[in-house]
């Protein structure tokens, strides 16, 4: 029997090379070695984006695709969509019903996202809940651990409290899941900043060959470096930190001596590097234009993923109900 993995997304749109390195090259690692449940949190969507809901159906096929094309594989992995599998939100309330308030009020990312999205009133009962659902999603398959970043590996700690408490109060039910926190190469957005969907600096899975080069040629480099006779300093330029992820080795190594020796112009080394990154997505593009041209086989693949997690959750919650007496 293989170890059971569980993580999911919300999809608040197309996946760029930050979410590739930080979640799904790993994803796509684990399938190899475990039992992988990967599902679409399209309520947690809701959470911030309850006012305007009409772009999230495109946002959920995106997302698919972006994960096929990566090579998520329906025969290794289950797909799902959490709006798909109700036993979700039975789950979510009975969690709720024992979950402390203050452990949701003084979460790290609950306060963050309070002050950073402060164009949105995120003051409802859904969002401080946020942590509960999630809690519901996971240790509804029982699952060995959780592979996520840093950011929500809050999330994961609290879930593991309700497990905790809910075993207390009811009997063991439910292991604790353990985090897997995703070891994630350096890979900075075009302006050196966090790659973001919402700070307009990323690289999508699914940019174009010509997308991608024009791209790479707006990324900023060595600040210090002013003219292609000045020496430049591969160690702080973020094109340069693209080149280890993309370039062969020897390629690597010779825009390093070039650069310091100003022999090579960054104009001409963008256009090296774009091209190795372009022939790292070619063959997501190729997975990409294989699925677009069966949006049927899509359909499917998730709906037999939802119907393989419903199975699970079934049997979770009739073990839960045992157990509340309910
Ligand atoms: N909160 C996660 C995110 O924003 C998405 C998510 C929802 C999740 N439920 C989950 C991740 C369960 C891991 C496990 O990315
Ligand atoms: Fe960066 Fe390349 Fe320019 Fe050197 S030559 S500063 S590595 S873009």
């Amino acid at each position: 029997m293989k170890k059971r993995i569980l993580s999911g997304m919300r999809p608040t749109g197309p996946l760029h090379l930050g979410n590739y390195h930080g979640a799904l090259a790993n994803w796509v690692r684990l399938q190899e070695e475990y039992d992988c449940f990967f599902f679409v949190a399209d309520w947690h969507a809701l959470t911030s984006d309850y006012e305007k809901t009409d772009a999230i159906p495109g946002y959920i096929t995106d997302i698919l695709l972006d994960w096929l094309s990566v090579g998520l594989d329906p025969e290794k992995s289950t797909l799902f969509i959490q709006s798909r599998v109700k036993e979700h939100a039975e789950l979510f309330l009975i969690l709720s019903m024992i979950t402390p308030v203050p452990w949701l009020e003084r979460n790290p990312t609950y306060k963050d996202q309070i002050e950073q999205l402060s164009n949105k009133d995120l003051s409802t009962f859904g969002f401080l809940g946020y942590p509960v659902l999630q809690a519901a999603d996971i240790i509804m398959y029982k699952p060995f651990g959780v592979p996520v970043g840093v950011d929500q590996a809050p999330h994961v700690e609290i879930t593991r409290e309700i497990a905790r408490r809910f075993n207390h109060f009811y009997g063991p039910v439910f292991p604790e899941p353990e985090v897997v926190l995703t070891q994630t190469p350096k890979l900075l957005g075009l302006d050196r900043r966090k790659m973001s969907k919402s700070y307009g600096n990323a690289i999508f899975l699914s940019d174009s060959v010509e997308t991608v080069a024009s791209k790479v040629a707006t990324m900023i480099t060595d600040p210090q470096r002013m003219r292609k006779s000045d020496p430049g300093n591969p160690d702080i330029c973020n094109v340069y930190d693209f080149h280890k992820l993309y370039s062969p080795a020897e390629v690597t190594a010779e825009v390093n001596r070039r650069c310091r020796s100003a022999d090579i112009g960054c104009v001409e080394c963008k256009k090296l590097m774009a091209k190795h990154l372009n022939a790292f997505l070619d063959p997501i593009r190729a997975r990409r234009r294989h699925y677009e041209e069966r949006p049927d086989r899509v359909q499917e693949i998730v709906t037999a993923g939802s119907d393989k997690a419903r199975e699970t959750a079934c049997r979770t919650m009739e073990d839960v109900r045992a157990a509340i007496k309910l």
